[in-house]
């Protein structure tokens, strides 16, 4: 056959598998606010950069008459692309085709990108849109999913991995994009659930909709699961591009640099804290007032809002935020924040990127509640995150850092590289009330005015202890710094930093407080 009739005939076959699952699927996928696979491969990656791979594969399933079906490319589209120029392996799961189930031959194709992705080491994205294991083909696609987790593991630390929960994400499935490093989900078609409503129903008696079971607000506001929040599929590609100029393609490189530009002056950095100590201001206004631009790109927004994660940059170079935030709980660490910025603190010692840390806490929340949820355990994840972390720490002390916030949040103590101070800083044990109440107990209850006795107390303590003075006389704060100050000395700290080298001792890894 004459080459031009062949390559007629790859046309042809090309075509055929472009339609995916058929039009009437493609039609209810539409339907639904969704992309099919290849329109949002395309939309993500820069034009004309996508190489497909496995267009071809089909599966080799015969039981239940599925040696009758055809399943094109078996379901799921996987290649290699760029994004702005950084290199991109992909793959993305085409529900028009037996709703993107998983089965022997679609899992392989998950997992040669998958390892391609790990041995030329640039990121991952995977786009899961599925039903789940593929019912008919059994134990093959357990293994299936058994293959992947396990790849997601040896990934972690070394590639960044990023997954898009582009419709439902059911069983264990899910465990995947747990696995990964960041979440992205999509108003009214993100599902992510173990067991389904039907089986909740079956078991528990209990009746609830996939959304409120699993749906994109459960996973960014109570779960914690999801780290971005999309209203449309659009909105969300936007913010994965730009998560992916955040970040480095692995973990021997450090994110690319941009060119450095001034924060945009809007706010005053000496007028956001306010001048009573007990009203909140919002810390995102103190990252902005330092970053270039002063762009914040914020991780896990609207989980654990009492400390807040995130990217900027700061004279080209992108650094990792973790600020306590006074507008919620008045910043305390608990539970959920200390995961929140563990997590994120193993993040950016991964892949080299400097952490800044604001602190302004009363500590860690007392209560039955929080002692039962097991504070002490998630509350170490923060030690042990900043301990072992080896990448520059840059630590910002505002305002209260009292008792264990003091420490777990980037101290000296942990090994921070850099700790300034800003004149309001109260470093102390606890708060000035609590401490009065305790040591000078016996004095306020003989006096005449224990009311007066106890104002005086406070403010003795206050005077002697809550300050930036005695912990800079110590050492433990470099520098007392005005706010003014503060971008400065950030982006005087991260050009010192630059060639920092420590090593930890020989282990074959630690035993953090998981
Ligand atoms: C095979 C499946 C499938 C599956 C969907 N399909 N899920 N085929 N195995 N798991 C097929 C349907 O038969 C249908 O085929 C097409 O995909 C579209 O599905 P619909 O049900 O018509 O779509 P929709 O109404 O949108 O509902 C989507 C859905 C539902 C909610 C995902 O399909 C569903 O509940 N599926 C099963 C989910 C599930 O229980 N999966 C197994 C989880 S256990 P036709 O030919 O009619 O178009 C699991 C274990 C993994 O995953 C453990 C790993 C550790």
């Amino acid at each position: 056959m004459p080459l031009d009739q062949k390559i007629k005939e790859l046309q042809e076959r090309r075509q055929k598998i472009l339609l995916g699952g058929g039009e009437k699927a493609i039609q209810k996928q539409k339907a639904l606010g969704k992309g099919t696979a290849r329109e949002r491969i395309m939309i993500l990656l820069d034009e004309g950069s996508f190489s497909e791979y496995d267009m071809f594969v089909e599966h080799e399933a015969r039981d239940f008459d599925m040696d009758k079906k055809s399943l094109p490319s078996d379901g799921v589209i996987i290649g290699t692309g760029t994004i702005e120029g950084a290199p991109i392996a992909i793959f993305a799961q085409d529900f028009t085709v037996a709703g993107g189930s998983l089965g022997l031959m679609h899992s392989r194709k998950i997992t040669k990108i998958m390892d391609h992705a790990l041995k030329m080491r640039i990121p991952l994205i995977g786009i899961n849109d599925s039903g789940g294991a593929r019912i008919q083909e059994g134990v093959n696609s357990l293994a299936g999913y058994g293959e992947i987790f396990f790849r997601n593991t040896l990934s972690s630390g070394v590639i960044p991995q990023i997954s898009v929960i582009l419709g439902p994400c059911a069983g264990g499935a899910v465990y995947s994009p747990a696995l990964t490093d960041f979440v992205f989900v999509v108003q009214n078609i993100s599902k992510m659930f173990i067991t389904g409503p039907e089986v909740i129903k079956t078991v528990l008696g209990e009746e609830i909709s996939m959304e409120d079971l699993g749906g994109a607000k459960v996973h960014s506001e109570i779960t914690g699961n999801a780290h971005f929040y999309a209203e449309t599929e659009d909105e969300c590609f936007a913010k994965i591009k730009e998560l992916v100029s955040y970040i480095p393609w692995n973990n021997q490189r450090k994110a690319k640099p941009m060119e450095p530009a001034e924060p945009i002056r809007e706010c005053d950095i000496d007028k956001i804290v306010p001048d009573d100590p007990t009203l909140p201001y919002d810390v995102k206004d103190v990252i902005r007032s330092v970053t270039d631009k002063s762009e914040f790109f914020e991780i896990q927004r609207h989980w654990a809002k009492n400390i807040v994660i995130g990217f900027g940059r700061i004279n080209g170079a992108t650094v990792g935020f973790v600020a306590n935030q006074p507008l919620e709980m008045a910043g305390v660490l608990d539970v959920d924040s200390s995961d929140k910025a563990a997590r994120f603190i193993r993040y950016c010692d991964a892949f080299n990127i400097p952490i800044i840390t604001f602190v302004d806490l009363p500590g860690y929340l007392p209560g039955v509640d929080q002692e039962h949820a097991g504070v002490i355990r998630h509350g170490a994840k923060v030690l042990y995150a900043y301990s072992e972390a080896t990448v520059p720490k840059i630590t910002v002390i505002i305002r209260k850092a009292y008792g264990g916030g003091y420490i777990a949040m980037g101290s000296r103590h942990l090994r921070a590289d850099f700790v300034f101070a800003w004149p309001g800083a109260e470093i102390a044990v606890m708060g000035p009330e609590g401490a009065a109440n305790i040591i000078f107990k016996k004095e306020i209850m003989a006096s005449d005015d224990p009311d007066a006795t106890r104002k005086a107390k406070v403010e003795e303590y206050k005077t002697k202890f809550a300050n930036p003075y005695v912990a800079a006389a110590k050492g433990y704060v470099d520098a007392v710094i005005e706010p003014g100050e503060t971008r400065r000395l950030l982006i005087h700290a991260i050009e010192v930093s630059d060639n920092k080298s420590v090593s930890l001792p020989f282990k074959k890894h630690g035993i953090p407080p998981f």
